[in-house]
């Protein structure tokens, strides 16, 4: 969408995967707060994004949405100028239906211009807008409703569209929001995660700054997976320039955690310049390359060992575009070191079952 925002993919934190309901206006400050003492905003994870749930079941005489009372007393407003304050932006959620998903809170449908004037005055940054209870038109009815709402606010709103796939939204999302989500909800398991990254594959060529494909928020950090396992779930989004979005609760992540969502090297393949999403190149049965290009005639590439068994893969030249007689340095990038050997023609890595190997190759003389 072409609002000035997304030039690279959204990161920060949302409510949804670790809270679900229980959410208030204590916890989502101590977010903020925990994402400015954790060093996290300052590696750009700044939207601090409040899912379902947030909202009185009633809208106010004027047919206003209502903060809910007994979780955000101090209302969306104030909540908005502390996070401001941090140097953090708000994200909030709403329904291009009758209700939200929990049915705890109005949707937006029939509301879209009111609703965005009460999202500007609030002074929200980041609007995700679901697909539930909804009056059964499409979506490419119903979301750029919204879109041109937001626009006439005037005030710069990131846009994602929480329409999980059905309509493939990769199609059509890229007129309509900053983001659009290609797969129904991720849980908290390998399977899950994986499925996702596949079914977010499939419209690689449709990303570009400005508008991203999102195959849901992070997992890691909330105990389903192993190490390896999330580190191949940072990694995978990273390379498919997915929206980094946390969804773990920050206040109490593990150093093992902050370990994978605070690696630099890995979150700068994600906010490259280039903005193009990464591929999948090939599969030998659970064995995966994943490749992609970057700023200054690099490449990133990703193995990824999705068996239960120790193994080795082998990236190809042709596979992942370097011309084949080139030789490159490659740097490895979760053991932070750039290997002595240089390679033409092909690298070849050994990792564990549901581990993987990301590395930059970069061209030499
Ligand atoms: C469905 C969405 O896909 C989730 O991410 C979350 O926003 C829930 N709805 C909230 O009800």
């Amino acid at each position: 969408l072409a609002n000035g925002l997304a030039i690279t993919p959204p990161m920060g934190w949302n409510s949804w995967n670790h809270f679900n309901c229980k959410i208030d206006e204590k916890m989502i400050k101590e977010t903020a707060d925990a994402l400015v003492s954790t060093g996290l905003a300052k590696l750009g994870y700044k939207y601090v994004n409040i899912d379902d749930c947030w909202a009185e079941i009633a809208r106010d005489d004027k047919g206003n949405l209502v903060a809910k009372n007994a979780t955000f007393p101090s209302g969306i407003k104030a909540l908005a100028d502390y996070v401001h304050s941090k140097g953090l932006k708000l994200g909030i959620y709403s329904d291009a239906g009758y209700f939200t998903c929990s049915k705890t809170m109005p949707g937006s449908l029939g509301h879209e211009e009111q609703d965005a004037n009460t999202f500007a005055s609030w002074g929200i940054d980041y609007l995700k807008y679901d697909n539930c209870n909804n009056d059964d038109s499409k979506p490419t009815v119903r979301y750029p409703v919204m879109t041109r709402a937001l626009m006439k606010t005037g005030r710069p709103i990131f846009f994602s569209l929480c329409e999980w796939g059905d309509l493939h939204p990769a199609l059509w999302g890229a007129k309509v929001g900053n983001s659009w989500r290609t797969t129904n909800d991720i849980s908290d398991s390998w399977e899950s995660m994986v499925s996702r990254a596949d079914m977010n594959e499939v419209y690689a060529e449709l990303a570009r700054p400005g508008g991203w494909n999102d195959p849901d928020m992070l997992e890691v950090g909330n105990g389903g997976m192993t190490k390896d396992e999330y580190i191949v779930h940072f990694s995978i989004w990273a390379i498919s320039k997915a929206p980094l979005l946390i969804g773990c609760d920050v206040r109490n992540a593990t150093k093992e955690t902050m370990e994978i969502i605070t690696n630099k090297e890995v979150i700068a393949v994600n906010q490259d310049p280039l903005g193009v999403q990464a591929k999948k190149v090939r599969m030998e049965g659970d064995l995966e390359v994943w490749a992609g290009p970057l700023m200054g005639y690099r490449t990133v590439v990703l193995l990824v060992n999705r068996g239960p068994w120790r193994n080795s893969i082998t990236a190809h030249w042709d596979d992942i575009g370097i011309p084949l007689n080139s030789a490159v340095e490659a740097r490895d990038l979760w053991e932070h070191k750039t290997l002595k050997t240089r390679f033409v023609g092909n690298l070849t890595a050994t990792m564990d079952s549901h581990a993987c190997k990301m590395y930059v190759l970069r061209p030499v003389s």
